[in-house]
């Protein structure tokens, strides 16, 4: 008999150890190891449900030249499923650009992936799930919905109202178990393309002695489920919650089975909601989904610079940018306050911006800019919550910083006024940043009559022109 070995798993970061500790040396997090014997996981399972399905259809190994070479079959794209919800599709991946034959590349979920779709309570996973199931069957795409927190009575009645309900007829399949065993047996019976698990936190596995929720829960089931997709080929998507320190729970865990991560953001006490790629084997992480949670369910939103800067006024303290999100460019609000604060002590805070990088640009306003901000507490942040890493946003930060401390404005007469952008260096230079000519006609197309932005040769749209700078300090003069 094969000698019984016990290993200890951190719930807070996934980590293994041989012993248990107090406190986890990888995360630093007290009292989180729990025991779980080595093992009992999928081998053991290998004679109960999932071994049924893996022996029906185990995978065949296939020489890798094959992908490519004009097997539609093989081809990674042709088994990607849109589900028809363009910004859910893009955020799944796929280049959506054309091809030498002039269709469009497809976008959306990918034959026999894993993806995990996390977010806050209560922010929308259920209802987009629903909502791209409800695409995806009436495309003909058989789904199988498994909800663990809600009943079928109840997935239902959501279901009628977002209008996904079509009748018996459907190929939109409801589960309401929590059993994994019999998920399996069902998903075998059933032969979706795609599975739903509403949430995973809710499975178990029978023989496992440990509870709902709890780490080897939760790596078995997400273990076996994603082993399943392997080898069957139907897609599932995964919803997971995220702590209250904004992880998921058992994080690193299922981050690591998965193939694609999203996160489903958003404030919940306004209506937007942003889908956001953190890891993806089959696409880029950069793509960004933008949703608004309406009383018939989930919209897109097709056009984002419109949510996201369609209320700016010009005010002090208050630039509008033009970032880049994937493929494309999103005009975001920033805006910045400095009130008098305790010298030596003065507090800087961001929301949706780096901490480090407003530390930088503070710095260079003092040196290069001349503004006496030490003893003044600043706070900036990027209107809607659009988390903004991208040094083009530098600009338009230390603008509204020095609008906000001198108590002026970016403004050109009428109209919507200046956009700015345009990357700090720490000796007070502007310099030039990418895609320059998408960001600038973006700007125009949304009625800004004024770009300020690094000196180019680009020629801007009609009706719109640029204001070059090529330092920080030419910048603070268009502040009036
Ligand atoms: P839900 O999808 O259940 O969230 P999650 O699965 O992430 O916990 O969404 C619940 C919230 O969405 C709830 O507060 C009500 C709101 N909502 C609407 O505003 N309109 C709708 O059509 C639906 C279905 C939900
Ligand atoms: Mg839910």
């Amino acid at each position: 008999m094969a000698k019984v070995r016990k290993q200890f798993v951190c719930s807070s970061c996934g980590t293994t150890h041989p012993q248990w500790m107090g406190k986890c040396p990888d995360c630093g997090k007290w009292d989180a190891l729990e025991e779980v014997i080595a093992g009992a996981g999928a081998t053991q399972d290998k004679q109960r449900g999932t071994a049924q399905i893996a022996s029906q259809s185990a995978p065949r190994a296939r020489p890798i030249q094959m992908v490519g070479t004009g097997d539609d079959e093989s081809a990674a794209d042709s088994q990607r499923l849109p589900c028809g919800i363009t910004e859910f599709d893009r955020v799944l991946g796929g280049s959506g650009e054309m091809v030498a034959g002039g269709a469009a590349e497809a976008r959306g979920l990918v034959a026999g992936s894993a993806v995990l779709v996390g977010g806050d309570p209560g922010i929308g996973k259920s209802t987009l799930m629903l909502q791209a199931a409800g695409q995806w069957s009436a495309a003909g795409t058989r789904v199988l919905y498994v909800t663990t927190e809600e009943s079928a009575q109840q997935l239902r009645m959501r279901a009628e109202r977002l209008g996904v309900f079509r009748g018996p007829a459907d190929e939109l399949f409801v589960l309401a178990d929590t059993n994994l065993a019999r998920v399996v047996e069902q998903c075998r019976k059933v032969q979706p393309a795609v599975m739903v698990i509403d949430s995973i936190q809710m499975m178990y596995k029978g023989d496992l002695p440990a509870a709902p929720g709890s780490v080897t829960q939760l790596r078995t089931c997400c273990m076996e489920l994603v082993y399943m997709a392997k080898a069957t080929g139907c897609a599932v998507l995964f919803v997971g919650h995220v702590t209250k320190e904004g992880r998921l729970a058992g994080p690193r865990l299922l981050e690591h089975m998965v193939d694609t991560v999203l996160y489903f953001e958003g404030d919940r006490y306004h209506s937007h909601r942003v889908l956001r790629g953190i890891k993806n084997r089959f696409g880029s992480t950069l793509e960004v989904g933008l949703f608004e949670m309406t009383g018939s369910g989930l919209s897109e939103v097709r056009d984002g610079s419109g949510l996201l800067a369609a209320e700016y006024r010009p005010a002090s303290g208050s630039v509008v940018c033009p970032v880049l999100q994937g493929s494309r460019c999103l005009l975001v609000e920033i805006q910045a306050l400095t009130a008098t604060g305790i010298l030596g002590a003065a507090k800087r805070k961001t929301s949706g911006l780096d901490g480090n990088r407003l530390a930088m640009l503070i710095a260079v306003l003092e040196k290069r800019g001349e503004l006496r901000l030490a003893d003044q507490d600043i706070f900036a942040s990027s209107v809607g919550g659009m988390k903004i890493v991208e040094p083009a946003a530098d600009l338009p930060i230390a603008l509204a910083i020095a609008g906000a401390h001198y108590n002026r404005s970016l403004s050109a007469g009428k109209g919507k006024g200046v956009a700015a952008i345009g990357e700090v260096g720490l000796g007070g230079e502007v310099r030039h940043v990418q895609q320059l000519e998408q960001r600038i006609h973006e700007a125009a197309r949304m009625g800004f009559t004024h770009v300020l932005c690094p000196r180019t040769s680009i020629k801007p749209p009609a009706g719109c022109s640029l204001m070059h700078v090529d330092t920080l300090s030419q910048a603070l003069e268009a502040l009036s």
